[in-house]
């Protein structure tokens, strides 16, 4: 199945989504505490242990909020990318370019763009795809198989193919080589999240708890490989 040969794999509960969605992603970033990147058992991360087999997942800055922690394997330098053109106020905005020894570590919030499809733990449409996949062709690209759109991770994850717009919402890292840590200081494009909770309020309140999912994470947020927090992560 080629990418115009790509109809829909599955809307799952995105569908619900069509409306509402915000039109604008990007932002100017936004600080939130400082929270330290941990193992399941509460140890510090170190960034020099990651893979690039696929994405690492976190929560940021709330409970409720998925992000990815991508280990590219390469440089990825900083760079522009366009806001909303219909929009007066929101204009261009830059992304930081990774971060780590070789700044080849980057981190979005993992709600897709367009209908805000996110991993859950019963299911991720949204991945890394490192190899590369039927829908993306090429290696290295992050794929959402709820309707089908591509991003790259290592160009901000600017949109490249299918139905949504804007890229992904950039994650603040920093790094900290004197003991190999990573904690994320920040995010851009908080009104993602407000439509986000609104619009998933349900589902959230049954994997977190009512209100849980708007609680801050604090200091510190465990993080872990996408296939051991989902129990199904579809290809496409
Ligand atoms: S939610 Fe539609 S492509 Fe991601």
């Amino acid at each position: 199945m080629d990418r115009r040969g790509f109809i829909k794999i599955c809307a799952g509960s995105a569908a619900a989504l069509a409306m509402g969605v915000p039109r604008v992603w990007a932002e100017d970033f936004r600080d939130f505490s400082q929270a330290l990147l941990t193992d399941t058992d509460g140890a510090p991360l170190k960034a020099s242990t990651l893979g690039t087999e696929e994405a690492y997942i976190f929560h940021y800055p709330y409970k409720g909020v998925p992000c990815f922690l991508i280990n590219l394997g390469k440089p990825a330098a900083s760079m522009t990318l366009s806001g909303d053109p219909l929009s007066a106020e929101k204009g261009p905005y830059t992304w930081p370019g990774g971060v780590g020894k070789t700044s080849n570590l980057v981190s979005y919030v993992a709600i897709c763009t367009h209908q805000l499809s996110a991993p859950n733990k019963d299911i991720s449409y949204l991945r890394y795809a490192a190899s590369g996949s039927e829908l993306a062709g090429a290696p290295g690209k992050i794929v959402c198989c709820a309707h089908g759109t591509i991003f790259d991770p290592a160009k901000g994850a600017e949109h490249i193919f299918g139905p949504a717009t804007y890229p992904l919402v950039p994650v603040r890292l920093e790094y900290n080589p004197v003991d190999d840590s990573l904690a994320a200081t920040g995010i851009a494009g908080h009104h993602l999240i407000d439509q986000y909770f609104k619009s998933y309020k349900r589902d959230l309140i049954k994997e977190f708890g009512p209100g849980v999912y708007r609680e801050s994470v604090g200091g510190h947020t465990i993080m872990q490989l996408l296939s051991k927090y989902s129990e199904s992560i579809p290809a496409c």
